[in-house]
């Protein structure tokens, strides 16, 4: 049996920064209740992300506050996107981040911390590496529904929305098949289209459309006439919020960055619509899914993933070995130094196998028929 070293008296502080997602509260009370009932740690949490480390918004957590939050989506502590390293638009943006990261190495000191302890995505971790290159000790914990963290398998709150998602293209089939149309369902994932290729494989896309491999509209009209042939009187279109035409892909990025003001109008599952109507004639409507991905409670494996984070984290508190992100390599879990997630983001593998499975199914990535 496990012995531990109780006497271990450590201060740490934790945040949950960037956009919120199933299981940060599984993570949360794993790390916590580890880090106590095992090591006697002392936490101090911050109010949203960076923001309350800044401000020094902050106050002890103990065992009571990590009861019956296994269940509950979002995250106890509150979430921004504020990003101390990140230059704030028209403001003098070297002295504001100096500014911030002073504020942060303060509160650090005062609060007597060990270390800071992070739940994010990409953002999060790229700040996290900057803190400790500032010489604070840092850990972190890989989440977003986005699963695009380099050096993980997984993050957490992806199996949650995946689930989320798969229910809702299930739910467009019925409707889609009652009146012929083709759906469009546009799902979060901006960087990279592991949920849309996911769900799509799950739900049965027709088509799938992600950041990866750039669409061109020919290719998928053709690909919805032959179903037509076919006598398959409706079609499922699963977008990712990322998703590129072949032409945009060609544009420097001002261009590009001026045509998607242009044409991406409300979003994009809107653009390829009124495209896919415009090439096919087919009656084509959109739905924007949005923040439902990101809510509500996590799925059972998004509590053992989270919970599982968590105490790793703990021991690596315990062991004091900084600079680290938890993360799941197949199924062990296991660290990687802070400076992989940060370098930058995961991006589905062209020669991935959930892509190869999509094609054996017939589903369309709109780049070729
Ligand atoms: O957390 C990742 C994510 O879900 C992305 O897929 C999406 O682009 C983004 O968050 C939107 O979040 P917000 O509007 O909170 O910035």
């Amino acid at each position: 049996m496990k012995t531990f070293q109780t006497s271990v008296t450590k201060t740490f502080g934790i945040l949950t920064s960037g956009g919120d997602c199933p299981g940060l509260n599984a993570a949360i009370r794993g790390v916590c209740r580890a880090a106590i009932t095992r090591y006697n740690m002392k936490v101090i949490g911050f109010a949203e992300g960076y923001r309350g480390l800044i401000k020094g918004e902050c106050r002890e957590l103990h065992l009571e506050d990590f009861t019956g939050i296994l269940t509950q989506g979002g995250t106890i502590l509150g979430a921004s996107r504020e990003k101390p390293f990140k230059a704030q638009p028209n403001v003098n943006t070297s002295k504001v981040e100096q500014d911030k990261v002073l504020a942060i190495k303060e509160n650090y000191r005062k609060l007597g911390l060990d270390c800071i302890v992070t739940l994010g995505g990409n953002g999060t971790h790229r700040t996290a590496y900057n803190l400790a290159m500032e010489g604070l000790n840092v850990l972190g914990l890989p989440k977003t529904i986005d699963n695009d963290i380099m050096g993980t398998d997984r993050s957490f709150g992806f199996n949650s929305a995946l689930a989320i998602a798969t229910d809702a293209i299930d739910r467009l089939h019925s409707t889609a098949q009652s009146h012929s149309r083709v759906m469009v369902i546009e799902l979060m994932g901006n960087k990279a289209g592991w949920l849309a290729l996911y769900a799509g494989v799950a739900s049965g896309g027709d088509v799938i459309l992600i950041p990866e491999i750039p669409y061109d509209i020919k290719n998928i009209a053709r690909h919805l006439d032959e179903r037509t042939k076919q006598g398959k009187s409706f079609s499922i279109v699963v977008v990712a919020e990322g998703a590129l035409s072949v032409a945009e892909e060609r544009m420097d990025k001002k261009d590009r960055k001026k045509y998607r003001a242009e044409t991406v109008n409300p979003s994009i599952g809107y653009r390829v619509a009124r495209e896919i109507e415009a090439e096919t004639g087919m009656e084509t409507r959109a739905t924007v899914l949005g923040y439902v991905q990101r809510g509500g409670i996590p799925s059972a494996t998004d509590r053992i993933l989270a919970t599982s984070f968590g105490t790793a984290a703990a021991e690596l508190l315990a062991r004091g070995e900084y600079g680290r992100m938890v993360a799941l390599a197949g199924n062990d879990i296991t660290s990687v130094p802070l400076s992989i997630p940060a370098e930058k983001i995961k991006n589905i593998p062209r020669d991935h196998h959930m892509i190869d499975t999509a094609l054996s199914m017939g589903t369309c990535f709109g780049n070729k028929e």
